[in-house]
């Protein structure tokens, strides 16, 4: 029997794009160090800062606001870290963050509470995993002058859009820096990181068809932000650590080709999604659609499916389309394997017992009809458990 394979956990990561692959594998055998004065070094210096100034153009603000990191998780660490640290000394310890964040920014925050006397003001969302900008509002209302707000700008779960606009206007209102995590949005919806209002803001390559293991944060020059790793003093002084010119290099390439026909883009993995979707509830007629609404334009990523199946675990769904040759997954990557539901689903309201039954389908750049047929042709097997 013929199995046919489709990989639909884009949100866990993209396979690396074509031509990012062949710009990282050129440029990993030049020699040189970007610190380095020497002509080998000031090529890849070339290179890095050639890099640099792609993204920016693509994230909307000045080459030196790019602070390259080793990905998403860092990027957010250094953003919250650094951003309490820097208000911690001048007497503001309050993290105001929303439930259903990502592991990153969930466990920085906790580290901060336990070791470094950081005070989490927990923000309610709205049951599509939402943050309404009037919840922050009274938030900042109430709570006087923390040290930072952090919020997703698309939940990578359920796929939902935060107003990220209307989010850092509160924030700025009340003269307190926003961190977006960008992760999951970036390359699949617009991102521009001035025209967002946000003070710290963070991407990460291998979303977006890049290499894993580089990513960056930018950080407005208004901000005061405390490093987290000490060393050489690259990148501002904010990142120490030698500089992967060629990494940075492959991310530009693949940021390019994800934001370069985005709307088009979006429209095709919409209709990819619009019949996956149609066939799950074709196929278990109980299963319900969890975050923003799919027909709302813009209030949930293009790419994303997420459900629950009453009465099923999603652990028991996952394994049996995974036999089917066909890899989703339940929620988080950084929850694969840990028999716990996702907080994603309890922070927007779900009893634990629905939460279990979670299903996340993720389309990217690589997905075709054929994923699609393969999904619709694996689906009868998942009745033995739903
Ligand atoms: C929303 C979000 N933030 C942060 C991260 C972490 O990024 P990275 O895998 O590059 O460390 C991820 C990755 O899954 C994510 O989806």
């Amino acid at each position: 029997m013929q199995v046919m394979a489709a990989y639909l956990d884009h949100a866990a990561g993209s396979p690396m794009r074509a031509a990012a692959a062949a710009a990282l594998v050129e440029a990993l055998g030049r020699a040189g160090n970007p610190s380095s004065v020497h002509r080998h070094g000031q090529a890849a210096r070339a290179m890095l800062e050639d890099a640099r100034e792609r993204l920016a153009a693509l994230l909307d603000c000045a080459p030196l606001d790019v602070v390259l990191t080793s990905g998403g998780t860092e990027s957010v660490n250094l953003a919250i870290t650094g951003a309490y640290r820097a208000g911690a000394a001048a007497g503001r310890r309050g993290v105001l963050a929303p439930g259903g964040e990502h592991a990153a920014t969930v466990e920085t925050i906790d580290a901060l509470v336990s070791s470094e006397g950081a005070e989490l003001v927990p923000l309610p969302v709205d049951g599509d995993g939402r943050l309404s900008p009037a919840v922050l509002t009274g938030a900042l209302d109430e709570h006087g002058a923390p040290a930072l707000v952090t919020a997703l700008w698309a939940n990578n779960e359920v796929g939902t859009v935060n107003d990220v606009p209307a989010l850092a206007g509160a924030a700025r209102a009340a003269a307190v820096p926003l961190h977006v995590d960008a992760v999951a949005a970036f390359g699949s919806v617009p991102v521009r990181f001035r025209a967002s209002g946000a003070a710290l803001l963070s991407v990460s390559a291998h979303k977006v068809g890049g290499p894993p293991g580089i990513g960056a944060l930018v950080v407005d020059r208004s901000v005061r932000l405390e490093p987290v790793l000490h060393g050489g003093g690259q990148e501002r002084g904010l990142r120490s650590g030698t500089q992967q010119a060629a990494a940075a290099r492959a991310f530009a390439v693949a940021a390019e080709a994800a934001t370069e026909d985005l709307e088009r883009e979006a429209d095709r993995l919409r209709r990819l999604r619009d019949r996956a979707l149609a066939g799950v509830l074709a196929a278990l007629p109980g299963a319900v659609v969890r975050g923003a609404d799919p027909a709302v334009p813009g209030a949930r990523l293009p790419g994303n499916l997420h459900l629950t199946v009453p009465g099923a675990n999603g652990e028991d769904l996952l394994l049996l389309l995974d036999m089917a040759g066909v890899s989703v997954s339940t929620g988080s990557a950084c929850l694969a394997g840990v028999a716990r539901v996702s907080p994603v689903l309890l922070a927007m309201g779900l009893p634990a017992e629905e939460a279990r039954g979670a299903l996340r389908i993720t389309f990217g750049h690589s997905s075709t009809e054929a994923d699609v047929d393969a999904l619709l042709a694996a689906l009868p097997a998942l009745a033995a458990v739903a």
